[in-house]
């Protein structure tokens, strides 16, 4: 059978860009940021983007694109004489795990854009906006739904194929988020007060990097947001053409990815300073905080639906990038048709996740790593562990397997000017910072 392809490279560009803007750039970067001291956080995750996270991405892409095959058949297929496909198989892992609360998480944000919708959510709940979500979250049932909504909408994309459902997907969700991303930045740099939360953003406390947990999450932030590391964007880079130029659109994406995350804490500190709230409010800054802001605003009601709708589109396109890795992998490994495979892992995903909603409420005492729970744990295992050595292994890869007119050739960067910085950043700095950065919090676990 054919392999399928992209219909062009915008279309490549589009759906890359939508795997990286996700909840990443809205939900966790909003927290970690507010958490680690917003400005300084922010240049560091931003020199992270740049020295490791952007020339990875070429690493990984170029690897797809090369060898035509999902990760672990890409592996085999460029190392076969060695065990380098194992490195494939965490890839695959990583994935699953991720998209299990992934997928949970989205759920809540599809419940808030219903909630919004029908007016019920508006009203400010008797025990407050806090209580409710937490009682939402805890519950056997609903978030369950949810959850196994999301997965539905996922499956169906991914379920068309590449280029009827995941780039068409794409060319449709990511303008419409762009608009409403800019919309409700625009908006919230008018409120009063806006400035201190633009001041958090945009005027660094450099006090701030005495402590190595904030590289550590600035680097983490990277892997995540850019989607980097496990697949996704080896799987994406293995629908492209071999005469379709790399450089420039990977960097396209890189910078695509990092201005959402800029524009969402546009979005979300402003409004956050407005109304007297504290930033480092943790994982519930969208799902507590952002509410209580908008019942207090003017059209808060109609803000709330814009907000909660680009939430969930942006969960969307990344969802499906990364049901997109263990579907490749069953079609060429285990011959399986995308119908048959699409339908395989997404239950497989879905009773993986109710895992991670009931350790929301009735198994909230599980906490199978640290005192983290089923969601942590597995945010943790898969963002902080799984994504750094797999990076690692394709940055080895390319920068030592292959020697250097290989490695620029695969990433259309022989005849090319940057080439050897892109190269010099690959085969040392990119790989030694991930293990320094890395081994810095294992030891600190
Ligand atoms: N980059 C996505 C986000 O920022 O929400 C999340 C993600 C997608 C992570 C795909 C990893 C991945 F392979």
């Amino acid at each position: 059978m054919q392999r399928e392809h992209w219909a062009s490279r915008l279309g490549f560009m589009l759906a890359a860009m939508g795997s990286a803007v996700g909840l990443g750039n809205i939900w966790r970067f909003s927290y970690v940021a507010g958490e680690n001291g917003g400005g300084a956080f922010l240049v560091l995750y931003m020199v992270s983007v740049l020295i490791i996270g952007i020339p990875l991405l070429l690493v990984e892409v170029s690897i797809g694109r090369k060898a035509q095959r999902d990760i672990v058949g890409s592996y085999k297929k460029l190392v076969p004489d060695k065990p380098w496909f194992m490195v494939g198989y965490l890839g695959v892992l990583a994935t699953l795990l991720i998209l299990s609360f992934y997928s949970v998480v989205a759920g809540w944000s599809l419940y808030y854009l219903w909630g919004y919708i029908t007016g019920d959510m508006a009203q400010m709940p008797l025990d407050g906006y806090g209580a409710t979500f937490d009682t939402f979250i805890s519950r056997d049932y609903a978030p369950v739904f949810w959850h196994g909504l999301f997965m539905i909408f996922t499956m169906v994309i991914v379920l068309v194929g590449v280029k009827n459902g995941i780039e068409l997907a794409n060319k449709i969700l990511m303008p419409v988020l762009a608009l409403l991303m800019i919309g409700l930045a625009v908006y919230s740099v008018t409120l009063p007060g806006s400035g201190e939360g633009l001041a958090f953003l945009f005027q660094p406390d450099w006090s701030v990097l005495k402590d190595p947990a904030v590289y550590f999450s600035a680097m983490g932030q990277a892997f995540f947001s850019l989607s980097l590391g496990i697949g996704t964007m080896m799987t994406y880079g293995s629908y492209l053409s071999k005469s379709q130029k790399l450089p420039g659109a990977v960097v396209g994406i890189g910078v695509m990815d990092t201005l959402f995350a800029v524009i969402s804490g546009i979005v979300i500190f402003p409004a956050v300073f407005a109304f007297g709230i504290d930033p480092s409010s943790g994982p519930t800054l969208v799902f507590i905080t952002l509410p209580e802001i908008f019942y207090q605003m003017s059209f808060g009601n109609v803000i709330a639906v814009i907000f909660f709708m680009a939430l969930s589109f942006a969960a969307i396109s990344s969802s499906i990038s990364l049901l997109e890795v263990p579907v490749a992998y069953l079609m060429r490994a285990a011959k399986m048709s995308r119908k048959a495979a699409s339908l395989l892992v997404s239950i497989g995903v879905f009773i993986s996740g109710v895992t991670v909603s009931l350790g929301m409420g009735r198994w909230s005492g599980v906490t199978p790593i640290g005192n983290r729970n089923i969601l942590d744990s597995m945010d943790y295992i898969a963002s902080n562990v799984l994504m750094p050595i797999c990076g690692l292994s394709m940055a080895l890869l390319v920068g030592w397997y292959f020697n250097r007119k290989e490695a620029l050739h695969a990433s259309d960067l022989n005849n090319n000017q940057i080439g050897g910085t892109w190269y010099l950043l690959i085969k040392f700095i990119a790989p030694i910072l991930i293990l320094i950065i890395f081994l810095n919090e294992i030891v600190n676990v």
